[in-house]
């Protein structure tokens, strides 16, 4: 490659910067992601990713799923531009869509925004989606959210980010008031004053200071706020921990920003922290050792299949996240799995509603390759050498159901639509050690809803599901595996893969059996 090559390589990989927002729901992620797309010009209309939502949660028909999953996937990726950066955000769904392609998705993520509402703190969801990414060490940088109202101390939620989810936190900026005595923030790290002005808020005045102790303060302010963040911030610079990059890029201390998406207060300035300290697409590891993203080879890998883009023409389009190289559309890469050279020619790029072909993309780029069934998740495409990247992780089911074919005679059918769902990633499914039963586990309800509904629609193949009470799933690895000790509460099954897997129906279960069996290891994702 040329040197000239090699450096446009180098400046696309630098500009990058793809993420996930993780939160509960209600906590504004969609508002804040509208914000965003705002800055970025990517869309000309408040409102656009909203009404969009909207329609998503109206009705909950069964065309409403299909409708629901094309609308889930064309805003599954948005792409813009703001300040010589490239910006990817990958939407985690939440609500009922919550599923393990939730989970799948952080895999693609080299940094994660975490937004939380500041009066409902850490939330179930956000707990679940922050342990994927601590597990990965992956950046993750706090946005507390609706600011304009009655909340908590932001002393009380850095605490409750620490005893809650276990990490540190650093307050890039600091509220001056909360709720409706809320004037504006102050800049920690840029020494200036951002204040809200007119009774709408809607006018942002930004003012440089000495020191959050200058004088100008108090005159923006009045007396009273401006004491009590001089006594907040002097208590902050004795005891809060100092901002470390190292710490941070490490996933083990998160820079919190405090904001109002709805008023767009605080969401500028935390779009170009965070484009400043976010990190660039970051070298993988593979069987080939780790892969650079400047490496001039195109390699990528397939993270998430999705099924029915369109209803009309029940396409799947396979997730790619690029690692390393350039790609082109119409480039012949290698399929690794299965040892065939295929050319990528209908590649798309998702943002907002539309589909674009991509013509060329980076390192940090995901792109969605139309898939006549030839992909399954955790594929590996490359160009040259052979890539194989590290197997994606499956994840624990927690709602589980016992699947049966209603009319026997199609059973053939019935299989197949198992195994296709299973690489999609839909479902995950077990047998009992006898093999007499079909177990099948999922992250969120939606997904069963979903199975039925493609199994018949798509195979012609009525199933009936019956609710287990089992809430989690271990694989279980042991030397003396002693199928008797695991039937109260509890049920011994074995994965695609066939490994055991332990079913739980409460969590004293399943710590019981942990205590009984100090010699096995009781994992949460596959070995
Ligand atoms: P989600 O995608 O995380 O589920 O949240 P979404 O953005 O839809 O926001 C949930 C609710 O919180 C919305 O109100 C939204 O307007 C509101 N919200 C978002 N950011 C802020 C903020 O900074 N301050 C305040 N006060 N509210 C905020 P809603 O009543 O459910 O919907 P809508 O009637 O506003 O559309």
């Amino acid at each position: 490659m040329s040197k000239a090559a090699n450096n446009i390589l180098q400046q696309e990989v630098d500009k990058r910067r793809t993420f996930a927002i993780i939160s509960h729901p209600d906590a504004g992620k969609t508002t804040l992601t509208e914000k965003l797309l705002l800055f970025g010009g990517a869309i000309r209309l408040a409102g656009t990713v909203k009404a969009r939502k909207a329609s998503k949660h109206a009705t909950s028909d069964w065309m409403e799923i299909e409708k629901q999953r094309g609308i889930s996937v064309t805003s599954s990726v948005m792409q813009f531009d703001y300040l010589d950066h490239r910006i990817n955000i990958l939407d985690t769904p939440g609500h009922q869509d919550f599923s393990e392609d939730t989970y799948r998705t952080l895999t693609a993520a080299d940094s994660a925004v975490m937004l939380i509402d500041v009066a409902k703190g850490v939330e179930a969801q956000t707990i679940k989606l922050f342990q994927v990414c601590a597990k990965r060490g992956i950046p993750i940088f706090t946005f507390i959210n609706k600011l304009d109202r009655e909340g908590q101390s932001p002393f009380d939620l850095m605490e409750e980010l620490e005893n809650v989810l276990g990490i540190r936190s650093v307050p890039m900026n600091w509220p001056i008031g909360t709720g409706r005595d809320l004037c504006g923030v102050y800049d920690r790290m840029k020494n200036q004053v951002e204040l809200f002005q007119g009774d709408d808020h809607s006018t942002i005045k930004v003012q440089k200071v000495e020191s959050y102790k200058d004088p100008i303060i108090r005159e923006m302010a009045g007396e009273y706020l401006h004491e009590q963040l001089c006594q907040e911030l002097e208590l902050l610079d004795v005891a809060g921990d100092p901002f470390d990059m190292e710490k941070v890029q490490r996933g083990e201390l998160t820079p919190i920003f405090f904001g109002s998406a709805i008023n767009n207060f605080g969401v500028q300035t935390f779009l170009e922290n965070f484009l400043e300290l976010a990190p660039k697409p970051e070298p993988r590891s593979s069987t080939a050792g780790e892969i650079e993203p400047t490496n001039e080879k195109f390699s990528g890998y397939v993270f998430k299949i999705q099924a029915n883009m369109n209803p009309a023409h029940r396409d799947r389009i396979a997730f790619l996240r690029i690692v390393s190289g350039k790609f082109e559309r119409g480039m012949s890469v290698k399929h690794n799995r299965v040892g065939k050279e295929i050319k990528l020619s209908q590649p798309q790029q998702f943002l907002a509603q539309d589909r674009d072909i991509v013509e060329e993309a980076y390192a940090g780029d995901i792109i969605g390759l139309f898939d006549p069934g030839i992909f399954r998740i955790g594929d590996s495409l490359s160009q040259g050498s052979e890539v194989v990247f590290d197997e994606l992780p499956t994840f624990s089911p927690e709602i589980f159901a016992k699947v049966t074919v209603k009319n026997a005679l199609k059973h053939k059918q019935y299989q197949k639509g198992i195994d296709q769902l299973t690489e999609e990633g839909t479902i995950q499914v077990f047998n009992t050690v006898s093999f007499d039963e079909t177990i099948l586990g999922v992250v969120g309800q939606l997904q069963f809803e979903v199975f039925e509904y493609r199994m018949k629609g798509e195979y012609g193949v009525d199933v009936q599901l019956q609710r287990m009470p089992y809430q989690f799933a271990r694989w279980i690895v042991d030397e003396n595996l002693d199928p008797s000790k695991f039937r109260i509460n509890s049920a011994l099954v074995k994965d695609k893969k066939g490994n055991y897997v332990v079913l739980f129906e409460n969590e004293y279960a399943m710590r019981t059996a942990i205590d009984k069996n100090p010699t096995a290891k009781f994992l949460e994702t596959a070995p």
